[in-house]
């Protein structure tokens, strides 16, 4: 019995072949990277929510600086948690902005139910649309997507800190980046092709509605972060850091970095797996995507289908660039490299992710994961 089956999704204009599977039968699946497209719902902030590392450190940091201050929270989602948490922290006033319309209405309501209406304000719109009658002491938010910057984190919060933060005020999160290691997807779903459990079809047409049109979205796999023996089966190398984003510091939302994986064992190299790493305050420990159970989950990098063999001590070098897609938010991505054997000439390797791109099935990958009708 196959454990993946072909599925349809009702995506915009036309009905849309899809790979998918049976979460019960799949210790290690896809699902569409979302926290870029304005499809949050109910169990979306509800995973935020219940993800204990991250509010356990937002909530020490908001503790620390908020007393006294005046506060933005961008992104404030249906529950404002860090406009409460810095209400209840003594913040003098805070502006909770929120782009989606019934988030926001959302939280006025929870807002209103926990007393604190006349020092919380909420503005429903982009914080980059928005005014403040006055700069803030403080900015909070957690728009940190599956890669560090592609929920728009560097471009907001540049302006953010322009126009309208005080010079020298607090950012909260301190510091963010993408993380990067290779991966052997085949060992790692145990030789299934990766699929969408059914659950996942609505986010993914969610998401090519909200483009427009069915395109090659950015994908993560499930599965491998939570479980060492998943992870052991699945890594191949020590991590790499790329695009880093000092919120306090030189916010640098563009950019090309460069770096290296060394193999540390014989497998596959299918790809990269892109996660997030997140200083929230300074002096923390970052949270990371690749090794750590949270709400982020790493991006799949598809280089090659087949997967190239590799042994311990080969490398992958590379190029990772970050452009600005025409929304002026949201990051494009790309990545070139070489991958450098003892064996062997140097295999040149690919892959590039657009926020709304027009490409659908443009790579193997993609092909098998949407067959052609
Ligand atoms: C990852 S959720 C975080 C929600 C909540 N702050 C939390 O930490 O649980 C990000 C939220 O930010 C909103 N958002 C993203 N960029 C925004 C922007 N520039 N202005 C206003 N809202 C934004 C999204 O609609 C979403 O509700």
């Amino acid at each position: 019995m196959p454990r993946s089956f072909l599925a349809e999704l009702a995506a915009p204009g036309c009905k849309v072949p899809v790979r998918a599977c049976e979460l019960e039968s799949s210790p290690v699946w896809l699902f569409a990277s979302i926290g870029e497209y304005p499809v949050y719902d109910e169990v979306a902030y509800d995973a935020m929510i219940k993800d204990e590392r991250r509010m356990g450190a937002y909530h020490d940091a908001v503790r620390r600086y908020a007393p006294g201050r005046t506060v933005l929270d961008i992104g404030t989602g249906q529950d404002a948690v860090w406009a409460l948490a810095a209400a209840r922290a003594g913040a003098r006033h805070v502006w909770a902005v929120e782009v989606i319309p019934e988030s926001a209405r959302i939280a006025r309501e929870n807002i209103k139910k926990a007393g604190f209406a006349d020092r919380i304000t909420v503005v429903e719109g982009l914080s980059t649309e928005i005014e403040l009658p006055e700069p803030v002491d403080m900015c909070v938010s957690e728009i940190i997507g599956t890669l560090a910057g592609s929920e728009g984190a560097g471009s907001v919060l540049r302006d953010a800190r322009e126009r309208l933060v005080k010079p020298g005020g607090v950012l909260i999160p301190h510091r963010g980046a993408t993380a990067a290691v290779a991966l052997d997807l085949e060992s790692a779903t145990l030789g299934e092709p990766p699929a969408f459990p059914t659950f996942v079809l609505r986010y993914v047409e969610e998401v090519f509605a909200s483009v427009g049109r069915p395109f090659d979205l950015r994908v993560v796999i499930e599965g491998v972060q939570d479980d060492p023996k998943v992870r052991e089966r699945s890594y191949m190398s020590g991590a790499a850091e790329v695009e880093p984003l000092e919120f306090n510091g030189k916010l640098r939302p563009e950019g090309v970095d460069g770096a290296e994986l060394t193999f540390t064992r014989e497998g596959r190299f299918s790809g990269l797996a892109l996660g997030m790493r997140l200083w929230v305050a300074e002096d923390d420990e970052p949270i990371d995507s690749l090794v750590q159970p949270s709400s982020w989950t790493p991006v799949y990098a598809p280089l090659s289908e087949e997967g190239l063999p590799v042994r311990p001590g080969d490398r992958f070098e590379f190029e990772f660039t970050t452009t600005m897609s025409d929304d002026g938010v949201h990051p494009d991505y790309a990545l070139v490299g070489r991958l450098h054997r003892a064996s062997g000439p140097a295999v040149p390797l690919s892959w590039s992710s657009t926020h709304h791109g027009d490409g659908f099935r443009e790579t193997p990958f993609y092909r098998s994961l949407f067959p052609a009708p």
